[in-house]
């Protein structure tokens, strides 16, 4: 097991790779920033949001425009801040004109998310949304029946508390659905409090043993074997 600075400065050298990707064309052609996520780099809670929209885009950070402002209110409700968490998208670059993320974008980016989540290391993973929730709990079950129901689930390498909530932006304009929010919201602290969830075994390393040489016997002897004189 890695200690925190080493999985600190893994993760930054996977912003760092990130920082070029050209996995999708269309998306490195039109992104100012590739938004990896910010905060806490060994936080307990960590938020998976959908993509950058336009302000995040230009500013490199995951949530700083109106949705994230409410993220920020909810958050403030618990007592916590964005130091105290870690905040990143499924994806890392912006659609054009926002739209929905394409099956084969999500599957391009998915293991920087997934090396995230390993290097992170947090107790509740808080997905926003349909996006995230799809991708993470690997089902097309959407959030609308899964909204405020804590489940472990083993995401790669790691069993992690999943909270899949409705997207912040979803709720801006729907006062019943921003109640339901706050609601689920509420109940991270609890769930926080929770023993983090017993990790798996790590798979045993398997040293492979060398193939033996092959013994070749000295060509005296394979002629001695053919005229049978041993
Ligand atoms: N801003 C983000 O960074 N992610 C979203 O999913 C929405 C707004």
């Amino acid at each position: 097991m890695s200690s925190a600075s080493e999985r600190r400065e893994e993760l930054k050298a996977v912003f760092h790779q990130s920082q070029g990707c050209v996995k999708c064309p269309q998306l490195a052609a039109g992104r100012t920033t590739v938004v990896f996520g910010s905060g806490h780099a060994d936080a307990d809670l960590m938020f998976v949001g959908e993509a950058p929209g336009a302000n995040e885009d230009k500013q490199g950070v995951p949530f700083v425009g109106q949705a994230g402002r409410l993220l920020d209110t909810l958050l403030g409700e618990i007592g916590m801040t964005r130091g105290d968490v870690f905040v990143v998208n499924v994806l890392k670059c912006r659609p054009p004109g926002n739209r929905d993320p394409l099956p084969q974008e999500i599957d391009n980016c998915q293991d920087y998310l997934f090396r995230q989540l390993e290097l992170i290391e947090p107790k509740v993973v808080c997905t926003l949304g349909n996006f995230a929730t799809k991708l993470l709990r690997a089902d097309p079950t959407g959030i609308t029946r899964l909204h405020g129901r804590a489940e472990e689930r083993l995401i790669g390498p790691r069993r992690v508390r999943l909270y899949p909530i409705y997207h912040p932006a979803a709720a801006l304009y729907t006062p019943s659905m921003l109640e339901i929010l706050r609601t689920d919201f509420h109940r991270l602290p609890a769930l926080l409090a929770l023993p983090a969830p017993e990790q798996p075994e790590p798979e045993p390393v398997v040293v492979e043993e060398p193939e033996p040489e092959p013994v070749i016997p000295e060509p005296e002897l394979i002629y001695e074997q053919q005229l049978g004189l041993f």
